[in-house]
C-alpha cells in the first residue's frame, strides 16, 4: 500500500485550497527588510539605472519613502550611505552629520516603529572603493576595525537598532561590540554579514553605492564562492564574537549554504540577502517578457525562506508586500 496507484501525491495539488492547506513555507511582510540608499549630495539622488524601481534618496525625499514602507507594513530598513567626499581613510564613515546618522533621525521621526539597520562598511567612503584601509595593495584588517567601531557608534548614537558590518574583516564583530559597549550602547545589536561571498551579483549595487573597487577585487577578504564548510567557520566566529544575527549573502545561488548554516546553528537568527544582481536579473528578464516578475520574485524569496532564512533582505520588499496584500497566500 506504499506506492502507486494507492498513493497519489497529486490529490493534494488539485485545488488552490488544498495546495494552501499543505503549503510548507509562507512568505509574510514581516520577513522583509528593505535596503535604502541615502546620498549626501543631492545631485547624486534619483533612480538607479541598473535597479529599476530603486532610487537613491536625499534627506528630503527619504521621509516619503519611509512613510510608504511603513504604510505597507514593512518592519525594517537597511540603510546605506553615500558620502559627498571620499578619502583613503573613509573619514565620513564615522561622522555624526553623515547621511546615515541623519537618515536614522528622519526615520525615527517619520516611522518610530520601523526597525533601523545600518550597513557598516567603508567601501562607499573610501576613494579606492575597498572595504577597509589600504596598506600597499592590501586591505589592512586591524587598522580597519577601529574605523568600523567608530562608524557603528555614530549610527548607534543616532538611534540605529542594529548595525550590520559587511566588510568581512576578521574580528569585526568583536571590535564593534567592544566599541558599542564602551560607548554605552549595550542594547544596540549586531547583524553580521558573516558569510559573504566575493560575488559577481553585487554589480548593480556598486552603481547605487558608488562602491566599486578602483583596483583589484574583494577576493582577499570576501569568501570564495566554491567554499561551504568555511561558511560554518565564519558563522561560528561571528556568533562567538557576539553577533545577534548572522547573514548569508548572496541568497539564491547559496541556498545550500543557508541550509547548512541553519542546521549548524539552529538557534541563531539567520538573514539572507537577495542582492542587487539577483533582483536586476529578474527585472531585466521580466522587462523583456522572458519571465513573470511577480512569480519569479516570489518563487525566489520562498526558496530562500524554505532553505532556512528567517529574515529576507530584498529590493522586492515593497512589491512583495503589495503582492501579498493583493492575494493573500
Ligand atoms: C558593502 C556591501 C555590498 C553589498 C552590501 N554591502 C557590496 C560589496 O561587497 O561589494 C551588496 C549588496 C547588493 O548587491 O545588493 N561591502
Amino acid at each position: 500500500m506504499s506506492g502507486f496507484p494507492q498513493r497519489r501525491l497529486r490529490r493534494l495539488r488539485r485545488t488552490p485550497a488544498l495546495r494552501a492547506a499543505v503549503r510548507e513555507t509562507r512568505l509574510s511582510c514581516a520577513d522583509f527588510v528593505y535596503p535604502v540608499f541615502v546620498v549626501e549630495d543631492a545631485a547624486a539622488a534619483g533612480p538607479v539605472a541598473s535597479m529599476p524601481g530603486v532610487a537613491r534618496h536625499t534627506l528630503e525625499t527619504l521621509p516619503r519613502e519611509i512613510e510608504s514602507l511603513a504604510a505597507l507594513g514593512l518592519p525594517a530598513v537597511l540603510l546605506f550611505g553615500v558620502p559627498a567626499g571620499k578619502d583613503a581613510v573613509a573619514s565620513r564613515a564615522g561622522a555624526a552629520d553623515a547621511a546615515v546618522p541623519r537618515a536614522i533621525a528622519r526615520v525615527r521621526e517619520v516611522a518610530p516603529g520601523l526597525a533601523v539597520m545600518t550597513d557598516i562598511c567603508l567601501c562607499s567612503y573610501t576613494d579606492h572603493g575597498h572595504c577597509g584601509v589600504v596598506r600597499g595593495r592590501q586591505v589592512h584588517n586591524d587598522d580597519t576595525l577601529e574605523i568600523l567601531g567608530r562608524m557603528a557608534v555614530a549610527h548607534a548614537r543616532a538611534g540605529a537598532d542594529l548595525v550590520a558590518p559587511s566588510g568581512m574583516m576578521d574580528g569585526m564583530v568583536a571590535a564593534i561590540r567592544a566599541a558599542l559597549d564602551a560607548a554605552g550602547f549595550h542594547e544596540v545589536g549586531i547583524l553580521s554579514y558573516a558569510v559573504k561571498y566575493a560575488s559577481s551579483f553585487y554589480g548593480p549595487f556598486r552603481e547605487a553605492a558608488e562602491s566599486a573597487p578602483e583596483f583589484g577585487d574583494r577576493r582577499g577578504y570576501q569568501m570564495d564562492p566554491a567554499n561551504a564548510r568555511e561558511a560554518l567557520a565564519e558563522a561560528r566566529l561571528d556568533l562567538d564574537e557576539g553577533a545577534d544575527m548572522i547573514m548569508v549573502k548572496p541568497a539564491l545561488p547559496y541556498l545550500d549554504v543557508i541550509r547548512r548554516v541553519r542546521e549548524a546553528f539552529p538557534s541563531a537568527p539567520l538573514a539572507a540577502y537577495q542582492v542587487s544582481g539577483e533582483f536586476s536579473m529578474i527585472k531585466a528578464a521580466a522587462e523583456r517578457g522572458w519571465l513573470d516578475e511577480r512569480r519569479a520574485a516570489m518563487e525566489a524569496l520562498t526558496a530562500i525562506k524554505r532553505a532556512g532564512a528567517d529574515v529576507l533582505i530584498t529590493y522586492f520588499a515593497k512589491a512583495a508586500a503589495q503582492w501579498l496584500q493583493s492575494e493573500p497566500a
